[in-house]
């Protein structure tokens, strides 16, 4: 088994290639002036299962375009299995059809990389989960909870309340809550469909004097925590910190999110940035070591 350092996640490759000890194999990736994507394996793949360690967060068609690329030149290269680990996996929010005339993106992505070569898929907190089941391959799911929780657990906050800022969250805020040992809840949120527009409320959720923490799989444009932060002050929580496995963090949001009283921001390296406290290395790494990767 070898790692194929993506152009997109070279360090998160690179970790999980020294933790599993597996030799690395780098990648040529240049932009053609027109903005057309180039790859070129610099090691050899013959006979190998390589692992393409390559996240699919912004320039996304960009990295699927490279994803792509590097498993068919893979496969070119006598590689006999390949699997795509993707932190981020692009379009996961686009898994059904909401309204008439629409496509099922994530569905859309997983047969172009089937085209291309890829043979199997790890992801990490993908939005939803039972899109994988539709996928043309073996498409595994991780949790990054469970880390992002210890994180706060060794800054000293055992027992914070664990709070999904919507319904359908509320298995991640259980998750952080079996590790914090405190209350988890939820928000309810609800989206118009054609405008994209939300609100939030909060339904039978005691904050008052309590430290909360939001735990979600995505924050993009900051909106979903910005709202939870003002309803969570004005129920009385003193502390409020925002935790998420996908920091996108699109235009202004951190500032947006700070600016609403949050206290930190904690994300992993599945979307690098420098709020990226918590590696996935060891949980990716951890898979590659099980026996049913190898
Ligand atoms: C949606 O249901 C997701 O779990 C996130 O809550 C959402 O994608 C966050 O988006 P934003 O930061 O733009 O509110």
């Amino acid at each position: 088994m070898k790692i194929i350092l993506g152009p997109a996640s070279t360090e998160l490759g690179e970790r999980i290639s020294e933790l599993t000890n597996l030799e690395k194999v780098g990648v040529d990736q240049r932009t053609f002036p027109d903005g057309e994507s180039y790859v070129r394996l610099l090691g050899d793949v013959q006979n190998e299962h390589v692992i393409i360690v390559q996240t699919t967060s912004a320039p996304q068609d960009t990295r699927i375009m490279q994803l792509a690329f590097i498993a068919d030149a893979a496969k070119n290269n006598g590689a006999r299995k390949v699997t795509a680990m993707v932190p981020y996996l692009a379009y996961g929010r686009q898994d059904k059809t909401f309204l008439q005339g629409e496509n099922i993106s994530v569905e859309t992505v997983s047969a172009m990389l089937n085209a291309a070569g890829v043979d199997a898929l790890v992801t990490v907190n993908v939005h939803a989960e039972d899109a994988l089941k539709k996928f043309p391959f073996p498409a595994r799911n991780l949790s990054a909870i469970p880390i992002l929780a210890e994180y706060f657990l060794k800054k000293g906050y055992k027992r914070a309340f664990a709070l999904a800022p919507d319904k359908g969250a509320m298995y991640i805020a259980e998750q952080a809550q079996r590790i914090l040992g405190g209350e988890a809840g939820h928000l309810e949120k609800k989206r118009d469909r054609h405008t994209g527009q939300t609100s939030q409320t909060a339904l039978n959720i005691n904050v008052k004097g309590k430290t909360v923490i939001i735990f979600d799989d995505i924050i993009s444009t900051g909106g979903t925590i910005v709202g939870a932060a003002k309803i969570l002050r004005e129920l009385g929580a003193v502390r409020v910190f925002a935790a998420c496995v996908h920091p996108l963090l699109i235009g202004d949001a951190e500032k947006r999110i700070l600016d609403a009283g949050v206290a930190e921001i904690v994300g992993t390296d599945s979307v690098p940035s420098h709020t990226s406290k918590v590696t996935l290395a060891p949980l990716l790494a951890k898979e590659l070591q099980a026996p049913k990767s190898a």
